[in-house]
């Protein structure tokens, strides 16, 4: 289904994914893991063309991703829609405009400035927004939101474009545990029900381990894990991770049941970005 070979890309003389090869072969939820600046972002951008890559290829159902220029990339955009840590809707916008833009692609330029849209639009992006749970807040300002519904809300923008794979950008980064979790179970949810593959950066380990059926951990621009959660062992996290024996696994945990664990870790990584 999805292929990656050899994909690289450079920054000057800086290598941010380094011949990094994958194959998915059916609908997958995948997470992908590793420390700050080890290419996580990179690679989801250049699989949805929006960095360009410096060597490989990326076929999706055979098709050369990286070749595709014109109307067909925009195609492969919008079937692959990505999801970022800071939601990126309009924030004054109410929900169901914010949802609405989910297809944009597919409008026409004045269509979009009056903000017209069609009437099987409005009831498909409302039926999603039930879909989510946030119905009721279809016609509050996004702003007005809590993070976790904005973040549902992002995710209804992308399911308005029928997306074949969902790329999430630390969709939970920055959500506290409650909200991380009813995030991550609807992503979990669309992939099951719909049978979307996601492809989902994450931070924490066990985030990856509770949602993923696949976890791929990067380090410094390679891949250096690629197996089941079960396989992804304290031993191997600390490989990924580049970590001494000090590795800890409560310092990348958002359980619940260890909601300090996680404020502590939450400060850590508060500082460490100062
Ligand atoms: N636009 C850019 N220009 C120059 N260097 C970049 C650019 N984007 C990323 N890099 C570099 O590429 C490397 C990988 O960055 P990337 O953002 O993919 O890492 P990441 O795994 O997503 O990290 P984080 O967990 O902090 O989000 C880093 O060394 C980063 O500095
Ligand atoms: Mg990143």
């Amino acid at each position: 289904m999805l292929r990656i070979e050899s994909l690289t890309k450079r920054f000057g003389a800086n290598t941010a994914v380094d011949a990094a090869s994958f194959t998915v072969d059916a609908p997958r939820m995948i997470g992908i893991i590793g420390a700050s600046g080890a290419g996580k972002s990179t690679m989801l951008r250049m699989i949805s063309r929006l960095t360009d890559a410096s060597e490989g290829r990326i076929l999706f159902d055979g098709r050369d991703v990286l070749q595709l220029r014109g109307r067909a990339k925009r195609a492969w955009q919008s079937d692959c829609a990505m999801i970022f840590q800071q939601f990126n809707l309009v924030p004054r916008l109410d929900v169901v405009s914010n949802v609405l833009h989910g297809t944009l692609g597919q409008r026409s330029t004045l269509a979009t400035m009056f903000n017209l849209f069609p009437r099987e639009d409005i009831h498909r992006a409302i039926d999603i927004l039930e879909r989510l749970g946030i119905a009721e807040h279809a016609a509050k300002r996004a702003e007005a939101l809590s993070g976790g519904q904005q973040q549902r809300v992002a995710i209804a923008r992308a399911l308005m474009q029928e997306p074949k794979m969902i790329l999430a950008d630390e969709p939970i980064a920055s959500l506290d545990p409650m909200n991380a979790q009813t995030v991550m179970e609807a992503l979990r949810r669309i992939h099951e029900e719909d049978g979307r593959m996601v492809i989902a950066n994450l931070h924490t380990l066990d985030t990856a381990r509770r949602y993923c059926d696949r976890v791929i951990g990067m380090r410094l621009g390679r891949i250096v894990f690629d197996g089941t959660p079960a396989q992804l062992t304290t031993g191997a996290a600390r490989d990924i991770y580049g970590a001494g024996a000090d590795f800890s696994e409560d310092a990348t945990s958002t359980e619940i049941r260890d909601r300090d664990l996680y404020a502590e870790a939450a400060l850590r990584d508060a500082e460490a970005t100062v």
